[in-house]
Parts: structure tokens; C-alpha cells; sequence
């Protein structure tokens, strides 16, 4: 008995050593080309800006041409002495043609995207009877189809460089799905079986790939979520507490680099 104990007890702390020495060195931002979608707000400006603080150019992508100058004004505020950063408007969730265009004009300037942070998505929280039917097609365009139209923009380089990293923000209510969320939780549900996919297919070229998982994070788009969410969902929420963006852009951008397939914030997240 204590021998097979002994054993198995070994077999795993090699197999533990081994997985450790597998993963890739954590990378740097400095001087590389970083894309963020949803770059104008929330989550996505404060990763942006996270990014320039770290010396990366910064390349930020959203539909409000107003609320981008703003955030690039934000940006440059924070960029290294050889940094820049441009923003282009495009909706991401309709039309792939448009997004390529962005991306290729953006590459021109900046050379190759070294990391896609697909933070672009919007939320409605509803109970499944309250929401229109209209609007899981509309989170699923926002959400899903955005990062993918992103994704296949900028991944050609990523192979070509033979190096790269992806995020995908999906939301706690993508790892579990949540009273109020059924159509918000389907499309970040959807990211993450993109997420595995992909990973599998890239892990020869040297491209990781991170889906991160954050709780309630005060930005303009949790403000805009609470208008009409259930009673219910608020009261589950609120044992998750509410995080500041810069915090969450923190640990997405450190996950990311170390190659950390989740990114999830805290003891719930885990
Ligand atoms: N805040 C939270 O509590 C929370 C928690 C978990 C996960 N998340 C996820 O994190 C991401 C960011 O959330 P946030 O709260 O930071 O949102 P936010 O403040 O509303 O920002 C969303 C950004 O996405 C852009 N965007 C939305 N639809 C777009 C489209 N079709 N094409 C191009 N850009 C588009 C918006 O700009 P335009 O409107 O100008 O296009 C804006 O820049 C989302 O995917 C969200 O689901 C948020």
C-alpha cells in the first residue's frame, strides 16, 4: 500500500515538473504590435492602456469614432517614448471583408499583431421569457462573431511570425450559465469551444491562446447590463463582487504572456 502510494505520489510530481518545463517563456510587450477590439471602453481601454504602459504599439478597434479619439487621446498618455497607437472604426460583427481591411491597414503601420485581445461584446440580462428573440442573434453577432471575424484577420501573421497570442474575454457566466444570461452565456459559452479548437490548432505554431473568465467589472458596459436585470441575477452577481478594469486588464495581459489557456480572477473564478 505505501509503495503504489509512493509511486503514484512520484509519477505525479513528474508529470507536474514536466508540464512546468512544457510551457512556453512568459513573453513581453515591448515594441510588439498589440490589437485590442472594444479598445474604446471598459475592459479593452484598460488593457490597452496596460499594453502601452508595457511599450507595446497599440492599435484599438470599435465602432464610435468620438469615444475612439477619446480613448487614443487616453492611450497616448500612457505610451513609451517609441510607442504609438492608432484606432480604426468598423463594426467586427458583421461584415469579415471590412475587419481584414482594418487589420491589414493597421499591420502596414505597426508591422505584424503580436497579440488580438477580443474584448469587443456587449450583455443583456433578461430572463429567457423577457428577451426578445431578436437579441440572442445580436449577442451572438456582438460577442461570438466579432472575435471570430478578428481572430481570422489576424492569425495568418501570428503562423507566419511563428508566434503570437490570442485573448477571448468570455465572463463567468461562460464558465457556468446564470439565471438572466441564457443568450449572453450561449455566446460566451460559444468563444470558449472556439478558444479549445484553436488552441489545439496553433499550439505547433507557437500561438497561445487565453479565454478569460472575469465577474461584474464596473465599465460602462456593466452600467448599461444593469438596466432591467432580474432581481435574481443581481443577488448572484453580488457574491462575486465588482472589479475594477484596470485590475482584470492586469491579469488577462499576465496570463496571456505566461501562455495560461484560462485567465480567471479570484477564489470564485478558480
Ligand atoms: N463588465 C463586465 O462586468 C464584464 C464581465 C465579464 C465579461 N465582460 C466582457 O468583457 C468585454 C468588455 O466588456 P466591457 O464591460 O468593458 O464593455 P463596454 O464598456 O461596453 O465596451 C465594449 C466595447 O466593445 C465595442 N463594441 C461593441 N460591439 C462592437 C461591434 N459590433 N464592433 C466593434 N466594436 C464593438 C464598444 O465600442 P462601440 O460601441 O463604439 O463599437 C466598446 O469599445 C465584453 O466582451 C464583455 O462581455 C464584461
Amino acid at each position: 500500500m505505501f509503495w503504489s502510494f509512493l509511486i503514484v505520489t512520484l509519477v505525479l510530481l513528474l508529470f507536474i515538473y514536466i508540464a512546468g518545463r512544457l510551457k512556453p517563456k512568459s513573453a513581453t510587450l515591448a515594441q510588439k504590435h498589440v490589437v485590442v477590439t472594444g479598445g474604446s471602453s471598459g475592459i479593452g481601454k484598460a488593457i490597452a492602456v496596460l499594453a502601452a504602459q508595457q511599450g507595446a504599439n497599440v492599435t484599438i478597434l470599435a465602432r464610435n469614432k468620438l469615444r475612439l479619439e477619446e480613448a487614443k487621446t487616453e492611450i497616448q498618455g500612457h505610451l513609451k517614448p517609441n510607442g504609438k497607437v492608432q484606432s480604426f472604426s468598423v463594426d467586427l460583427s458583421t461584415n469579415y471583408d471590412d475587419v481584414k481591411k482594418c487589420v491589414t491597414e493597421a499591420e502596414e503601420k505597426f508591422g505584424p499583431v503580436f497579440m488580438l485581445v477580443n474584448s469587443a461584446g456587449t450583455s443583456v440580462s433578461r430572463s429567457f421569457q423577457d428577451l426578445d428573440a431578436s437579441e440572442f442573434k445580436k449577442l451572438m453577432e456582438a460577442n461570438y462573431y466579432s472575435a471570430v471575424n478578428a481572430t481570422k484577420a489576424s492569425i495568418d501573421s501570428m503562423v507566419e511570425q511563428q508566434a503570437g497570442r490570442v485573448v477571448f474575454l468570455s465572463s463567468q457566466a461562460g464558465q457556468i450559465g446564470l439565471f438572466g444570461f441564457s443568450a449572453y452565456s450561449a455566446s460566451k459559452f460559444a468563444l470558449r469551444g472556439l478558444a479549445e479548437a484553436l488552441q489545439m490548432e496553433m499550439t505547433p505554431h507557437n500561438v497561445r491562446v487565453t479565454v478569460a473568465f472575469p465577474p461584474d467589472t464596473d465599465t460602462p458596459g456593466f452600467q448599461h447590463e444593469l438596466q432591467g436585470k432580474p432581481k435574481e441575477t443581481m443577488l448572484i452577481s453580488e457574491t462575486a463582487g465588482l472589479l475594477k478594469p484596470q485590475d482584470v486588464a492586469h491579469t488577462i495581459i499576465s496570463d496571456s504572456l505566461k501562455g495560461e489557456f484560462t485567465s480567471y480572477q479570484g477564489i470564485d473564478g478558480w
